[in-house]
């Protein structure tokens, strides 16, 4: 049977029934650093204290804690309490006393092919010279500092800047515009912000030096800019405002002290859509943070010294912070970096990547695959891909037929998937398979060690088999988001209040008979679109905030690519008509000041919304009119 035949054969057997089980080839057992799951998972649901402390002795601490969790005041649980700690000198300095300070940290291939690599003791003499900038600046530890930069290594080097003198930073993804980039700086107090003149994305420049000058005009507590140089375009510039980035590292010393910290201060904070249309800024801690991190990535990606690895996803968002620079750097792994976008210039960009750097972890998004896949298994059938070994999925549920291409076109139908469930407030993976456990595509199979998972009706009580109901976890874990930055009420409001003394996920879910869980999706007011979370209510100040809008409503709507697409609909102010141009204005306005991943597909113009009596927006009557589904119970619509 030729090579050809033989995947077709595989992927004709690969039933999408969601009872098959997918067990792991011997070759991945044997390699596999936990082979038996359940023993440990037995130990650490028994003994969790224990587990997560020998987790952190493999951590390098200034000073030991004194108590593992303090939960005496829930839900704001404190861990390692009473630890020296700081994450940065896991991440680098321990390194500089081992071989693993010529290893190399990060490959950068830039859009346009450009390539650079960065071994651990370059990175820390950079990290270094950048803290020792940010230091000339006046940043102090516990200072905010926004970073708002394309994917390029300095990014990670900023971020790690900060943390190393103990300032907090906050990184506002690169494809968010004006208004998100400007409420984030504002909300954060932050006095600098570290950016790049532009970025290469899909074959155009994203402008984030114009967009930041913006920005600042709406948030002036900005009293310094630092500029990294990427595109050499022409941009804006304010005279003792604005600084270049290799301007001030020419004169810094590579040497700069690692801050000691203790293991519950902050880390950083990054905002993500929640149902109002104010994001929530989740705050995460140094020590907590760190073993959490460190150890998920060891035990799911089961890194190793000689792995290349490469997650796709973007550091501007929780999956970057996480899996592109905290743990891969703690665990010493060499990762890949791309900057651009996966079908430029053509759509075997991705397969082009792996096969040129031996890629043998590959992190990405369903919404990734769905997209590549529509040109067919001939582009990465054009490459050798036979380095990977294990596969990563995150961001949303994978349907079958993506994991199958992926399984059998990607991963040649020998790398198992680790379909990751978690969220930005979770810190790192939460439900999630190991390289041993037996897969059933679509279903993020098993809590991780420590995580108690449950899926509840709006009782409380556990659904039975195959039942859906709302994702739940039990107790508390390292890795856990601490607070929202600034509004402790609202953290407890949005997360433990629904059902007393559990995390409430704001997914729905259900486990099946094997007790394998498999997520749905979002059961509040926000969205998954390729991937991204946006909330339906910043979509909608978006648009109410140009002036022929009076009133929007948006919903997401299921997108073959996307997973969801944004329809949105408005009422517009006296004076305006609803014309096809006006339509197309509202959706570039709401890419310009939101960004371009939240321009609605579509603007429907309406004289009314369907409403309850007490005002809200009925957005599940507008979902099943779109979609000319059954409207459901309408005993509350007031239109
Ligand atoms: O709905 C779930 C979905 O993404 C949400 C969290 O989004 P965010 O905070 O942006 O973090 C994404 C990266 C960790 C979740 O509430 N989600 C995430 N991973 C999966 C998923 N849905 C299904 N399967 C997953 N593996």
């Amino acid at each position: 049977m030729s090579d050809q035949s033989q995947l077709q054969a595989q992927a004709a057997e690969i039933s999408i029934d969601h009872k098959t089980l997918y067990p792991p080839s011997p070759e991945v057992v044997a390699r596999a650093r936990i082979k038996d799951r359940d023993t440990l998972s037995k130990f650490a649901a028994d003994h969790p204290e224990q587990f997560w402390a020998e987790r952190a002795e493999e951590l390098e601490w200034y000073g030991k804690w004194e108590k593992v969790l303090d939960d005496s005041n829930k839900p704001f649980f404190k861990w390692f309490v009473g630890g020296k700690f700081n994450i940065v000198h896991n991440a680098l300095d321990r390194h500089m006393k081992t071989w693993r300070k010529n290893k190399v940290a990060y490959i950068w291939q830039g859009e346009d092919f450009s390539e650079r690599q960065i071994s651990y003791a370059d990175l820390n003499r950079e990290v270094c010279r950048f803290a020792n900038v940010l230091k000339s600046l006046g940043v102090k530890k516990g200072d905010r500092v926004t970073i708002y930069m394309g994917r390029v290594i300095e990014l990670p080097i900023a971020m790690l800047a900060c943390a190393k003198i103990g300032a907090v930073h906050s990184v506002v993804y690169g494809g968010f515009s004006v208004q998100a980039l400007a409420g984030r700086i504002l909300d954060s107090q932050s006095k600098v912000l570290v950016t790049c003149d532009g970025a290469y994305v899909n074959g155009k420049v994203v402008e984030l030096k114009q967009i930041a000058d913006d920005a600042i005009k709406e948030a002036p507590i900005v009293e310094k800019v630092v500029v990294y140089k990427r595109t050499g375009r022409k941009i804006g510039w304010v005279e003792g405002r604005d600084h270049w980035w290799h301007d001030l590292m020419k004169d810094a010393s590579p040497v700069c002290e690692t801050e000691v910290m203790d293991a519950e201060d902050p880390l950083f904070i990054l905002y993500t859509s929640g149902s109002t249309g104010k994001p929530k800024a989740l705050l995460h801690t140094h020590g907590g943070y760190a073993v959490y991190t460190y150890t998920t990535m060891r035990y799911v990606f089961d890194i190793q010294d000689e792995d290349r690895y490469w997650c796709a996803a973007d550091p501007g968002w929780i999956t970057g912070h996480s899996y592109i620079v905290y743990a891969p750097l703690m665990n010493g792994a060499t990762s890949i970096i791309y900057e651009g976008g996966p079908a430029h210039p053509a759509p075997d960009r991705w397969w082009s990547i792996v096969e040129q750097y031996g890629v043998t972890i590959l992190y990405c998004a369903p919404t990734g695959i769905r997209g590549l896949m529509r040109f067919g298994e001939e582009w990465p059938k054009k490459h050798d891909l036979s380095s990977l070994r294990l596969l990563g999925s995150v961001g949303e549920p994978i349907n079958p037929e993506a994991w199958r291409w992926y399984y059998v076109h990607v991963g040649g139908s020998r790398c198992p998937i680790m379909d990751t469930w978690w969220q930005t407030e979770t810190g790192g993976f939460m439900i999630t398979p190991l390289p041993v456990t037996p897969l059933k595509p679509g279903s993020a199979t098993q809590p991780f060690f420590g995580i108690r998972a449950e899926v509840v009706d709006d009782n409380g009580n556990p659904t039975p088999p195959g039942e859906e109901g709302y994702l739940t976890i039990l107790a508390p874990w390292p890795g856990m988001a601490r607070t929202i930055y600034g509004d402790p009420d609202r953290y407890v409001q949005t997360y433990w209040s629904r059902y007393p003394g559990r995390y409430f996920t704001g997914d729905s879910a259900r486990v099946d008979q094997d007790g394998y869980f498999w997520i749905i999706g979002r059961v509040d007011d926000v969205l998954k679109v390729s991937g991204y979370r946006l909330g339906t209510a910043e979509v909608e100040s978006a648009l109410v905030s140009h002036p022929a809008v009076a009133e929007a409503a948006a919903i997401g709507l299921p997108h073959e690519v996307r997973g969801n697409a944004i329809y949105t609909y408005v009422i517009l102010r006296a004076g305006y008509e609803g014309t096809p141009e006006l339509a197309e204005e509202l959706r570039q306005h709401v890419g310009k000041v939101m960004g371009p991943i939240a321009r609605p597909e579509k603007v429907e113009f309406v004289a009314k919304l369907p409403k309850t009596r007490s005002g809200k927006i009925m957005r599940r009557v507008l979902k099943a009119r779109a979609q000319g589904l059954p409207e459901g119970d309408l005993t509350t619509l007031e239109e």
